[in-house]
């Protein structure tokens, strides 16, 4: 059945809470012939104050019912604004756009089940409230796209793989997606796979743990390591790299997800802790962690992927790929493997706009009320429609 184009704005805040990045894409098409074109893309800032809550909250801190409603609130309407100023940077109308796509901002994630007032229970929270978006920007938006995973058993992550395989499959090239946000997960496509073949999970500490050095170190005057500078101007100590390189969370095998919960503020102080027993200089452990980032990305590539599938190019997206030294690192160690090191960009995808354009995607999917997540990549028993509809008011 043909299908109408729409024009579909992705919104996406990951885990560094760094701020809002806006895709917007041309979508037309069903799967497998589903058709995605990124027209413009924008990044907006949080504001300070804001970052520090959703920093805070997303620790596990305290807070209250009263706040955390507000706090969705508020959100909300920090997403219709920048949806607006989108718009007025593209010089499009918001009404001529069909669709939001919202991820959110995760304020919590377990994806495998734990022990909860008797009963095992997963459970993830995005927040970011869709109505004050749809009323305030005039657009129908889809959001909280996670939970319809878990109600399937699954892990409500990664959901990007979808959008990996409408953009990156290929007939016969093996391809490895790789986006570095403030943690890093790989989507893997086999050459000429079919969507129950492809997998992914997530490798590690992206940028997050950096981030944390970087702002301690700086007593708050850099917010991140630019460019991989500090950590080039590093030494590399040995012993300091391996014991992080003990951490358990490498040799979990797939599908496995992670996030603030573990490589945030604990982590970050073991890490400091590790830098005071090998005396290391400030930029010393962010070599450390620089290092460990990198290693846990070809780590996963070189324990879970090569063995199981000829990979032909990698494909890197994400703030982190602006890290040239973490880019540089994982070149160097993949450099017996033959695979190629690409950028998102050269698929007209701009790193920092690829995660958004993928939620974009997704919301195109849910409207059309077809399933986007792979139970090959989240572990759920089945396929789910993703998301709840926050529908434009009438008129
Ligand atoms: N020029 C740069 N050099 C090094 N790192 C950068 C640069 N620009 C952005 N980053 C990193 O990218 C992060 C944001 O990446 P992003 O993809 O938005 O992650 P997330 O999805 O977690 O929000 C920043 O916190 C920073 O660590
Ligand atoms: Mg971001």
């Amino acid at each position: 059945m043909p299908q109408k184009p729409m024009l579909v704005l992705g919104l996406m805040s990951g885990t560094s809470a760094d701020g809002i990045d806006a895709a917007l894409a041309h979508i037309s098409g069903a799967p497998p012939h589903l058709h995605a074109k990124l027209l413009s893309h924008a990044s907006f800032k949080f504001p300070p104050a804001l970052r520090k809550e959703i920093l805070r909250v997303a620790e596990q801190q305290p807070i209250s019912a009263g706040e955390l409603s507000q706090l969705n609130f508020r959100l909300g309407r920090i997403y219709a604004d920048a949806t607006l100023a989108a718009c007025k940077k593209f010089r499009i109308a918001p009404r001529r756009i069909d669709l939001i796509g919202n991820h959110g901002q995760t304020i919590f994630h377990q994806g495998a089940p734990v022990s909860y007032l008797g009963a095992p229970t997963s459970s993830t929270l995005q927040i970011g409230e869709g109505s004050v978006i749809a009323a305030r920007t005039g657009i129908t938006t889809v959001s909280d796209f996670r939970p319809a995973d878990i109600a399937l058993g699954g892990q409500g992550a990664p959901l990007v793989p979808f959008a990996d395989y409408v953009l990156y499959r290929h007939p016969k090239l093996g391809r490895v997606s790789l986006n570095i946000g403030g943690i890093a997960n790989i989507t893997v496509i086999p050459a000429g796979a079919r969507p129950e073949e492809v997998f992914a999970f997530d490798t590690g500490p992206g940028n997050m743990l950096i981030d944390a050095l970087v702002q301690h170190f700086t007593h708050g005057r850099q917010r991140f390591d630019k460019s991989g500078h500090l950590a080039m101007k590093g030494k590399i100590i040995e012993a300091f790299y391996k014991e992080l390189r003990t951490d358990p969370y490498l040799r979990i095998p797939p599908p496995k997800s992670t996030g603030r919960e573990y490589y945030g503020q604990v982590f970050f102080e073991k890490v400091l802790a590790l830098g005071r027993k090998y005396h290391a200089r400030p930029n010393d452990v962010i070599r450390a962690a620089t290092s460990f980032t990198a290693g846990s990305i070809v780590d996963a590539l070189k324990r879970f992927v090569f063995p199981r599938h000829k990979i032909d190019q990698l494909i890197i997206s994400g703030g982190g790929a602006r890290n040239a030294f973490v880019c540089a690192l994982i070149a160097g160690w993949l450099t017996a493997d033959n695979v190629r090191i690409l950028y998102s960009k050269k698929f007209r995808i701009p790193v920092d706009a690829k995660e958004a354009f993928a939620f974009a995607i997704l919301a195109y999917e849910t409207f059309h009320q077809r399933p986007a997540n792979l139970p090959s990549a989240t572990g759920a028993r089945r396929p789910a429609i993703l998301g709840k509809i926050s529908y434009a008011p009438p008129g």
